[in-house]
């Protein structure tokens, strides 16, 4: 394609190097999108005539038949996508096919290429978050009573429900649709026209290709148009943070499911077994989310690296962009899948959970709350009457609503009989009213904003 210039070919190490047509041959669909729009535009500019054009077209179209039958092609000499769907595109229709590169470099070539199948990958991952959210909220709408222990220090807290618990993985997820929103709005410009850095003498109409591969218009720099990979670095992003998400997700799962804990039983279809231990059941899938977590942030730190000292315009370097897109995206897309199976097959122990919640001092809190509303006492000395009931019961091995009112009444006079109320874990997140609280009736209304939000509801 450029031996024009060159007395000898690549060496064998110059061949390998410089190929990138093991991986971005990903980007076939759209390498062969961009080009009809190109070659459209060319001919509706009078760049080059109708019947070349159509030409060009109908060539490409065959192209695209070949690869979707037989995959593409993999010729180290025609380096990259760009020159071998070319190179093939001339066997088919001749010298026709040389007109397509009119106005065009592969610089702008590939920057468009890969803007679209990013594109493309941050409408998965929204629509991906989205399914684990209808998950979450189918199960949390289920658990909206069901109590469990909330922790801070990973020590029992204070009792919560579990669709509360549910929900806050709702909420990231939210966070991280928003994200993937935001960065597509910002990358939808087309860098098509740019060329190889500096624009084109030819009357081309770039406002016409950005439309035809749904575009908000083109970019307005060049040099900007052909170095710019933000784009790709948003999605890796928005990506690695949805992956902390997933992982920490995968992280309770992993507890809960621990012998200890025993709060939740694992679908089988997503869980492993030991090929020496008869009794285990491993959370292997959740695992490799917490795993893959650490991947996908690999990935960004890959391509932030790449980026971070290259001047204007295109350099080579910037060919590595792809590999660690391509990575991520697959482990996102596995990763939030198998949360999502995950969060919708578990079963819940939920009389674990309960009688956890129970045997904690959860309601340690409530207590003192109680001594502050009921007998107007400093909270601060409320607090400190509450440890002493805490370390009796714990000297006794039982719960605190277990505790004789006599000894709650020698530990401090002004208790009376019905501090019991405040003693159950019930009482306890029902009391929890405040807007984003844990009551119930607070997650129960959470949930049906969500439901209305991910439209599995009627708005009348
Ligand atoms: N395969 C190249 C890439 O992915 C295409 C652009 C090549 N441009 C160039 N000036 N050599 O970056």
């Amino acid at each position: 394609m450029w031996g024009g210039r060159f007395a000898s070919g690549p060496s064998a190490i110059m061949r390998e190097i410089n190929a990138s047509i093991p991986f971005d041959k990903a980007l076939w669909r759209q390498d062969i999108a961009a080009s009809k729009a190109h070659v459209d535009m060319l001919a509706a500019q009078g760049i080059v005539s109708h019947e070349d054009a159509a030409l060009i077209a109908g060539g490409l179209d065959s192209v695209a038949a070949e690869y979707e039958t037989n995959g593409v092609p993999e010729n180290w000499d025609l380096e990259d996508i760009h020159m071998t769907t070319e190179s093939r595109l001339a066997e088919l229709i001749g010298a026709a096919a040389g007109r397509l590169h009119t106005a065009r470099s592969r610089n702008d070539q590939v920057a468009t290429d890969f803007r679209l199948w990013v594109r493309d990958a941050m409408d998965q991952a929204e629509l991906g978050l989205k399914q684990l959210q209808v998950a979450l909220v189918g199960r949390a709408g289920e658990h909206a009573d069901s109590i469990m222990p909330g922790f801070t220090h990973l020590q029992t807290a204070q009792p919560v429900t579990l669709g509360h618990h549910l929900m806050a993985y709702y909420e990231m997820a939210g966070r991280d649709r928003s994200r993937f929103a935001a960065a597509r709005v910002r990358m939808n410009r087309s860098p098509l026209g740019a060329a190889a850095l500096a624009g084109t003498g030819f009357p081309i109409d770039r406002f016409r290709t950005a439309e035809a591969l749904g575009f908000d218009g083109p970019t307005d720099n060049s040099l900007d148009s052909v170095s710019d990979r933000d784009f790709a670095l948003d999605y890796l992003m928005a990506a690695a943070q949805a992956s902390l998400h997933l992982s920490r997700l995968a992280e309770e799962f992993i507890i809960w499911a621990s012998q200890p804990f025993g709060f939740v039983t694992l679908p089988d279809s997503l869980s492993t077994g030991s090929s020496i231990m008869p009794q285990k059941k491993n959370p292997d899938a959740a695992e490799l989310v917490r795993g893959h977590s650490g991947r996908i942030v690999g990935c960004l730190t890959s391509l932030m690296i790449t980026m971070k000292g290259l001047p204007l315009a295109y350099s080579k370097d910037m060919q590595d962009d792809k590999p660690p897109v391509f990575e991520a995206a697959s482990l996102l897309a596995l990763s939030i899948a198998a949360m999502t199976g995950m969060v919708a097959e578990a079963k819940f122990r939920t009389e674990r959970m309960r009688a956890a919640a129970e045997l904690g001092y959860a309601t340690a809190t409530d207590l003192a709350d109680w001594l502050v509303r009921q007998a107007n006492i400093p909270f601060r000395e409320a607090h400190h009457i509450t440890g002493s009931a805490v370390k009796l019961a714990e000297s006794r091995g039982i719960a605190l609503d277990q505790l004789p009112l006599d000894d709650l009444k020698a530990i401090d006079a002004r208790i009376d009989d019905r501090v019991y109320a405040a003693l159950s874990v019930d009482a306890s997140v029902a009391s929890r009213a405040s807007h984003g609280g844990t009551a119930p009736n607070e997650v129960r209304k959470r949930v049906a904003e969500a439901r209305v939000a991910l439209g599995l509801e009627d708005v009348t």
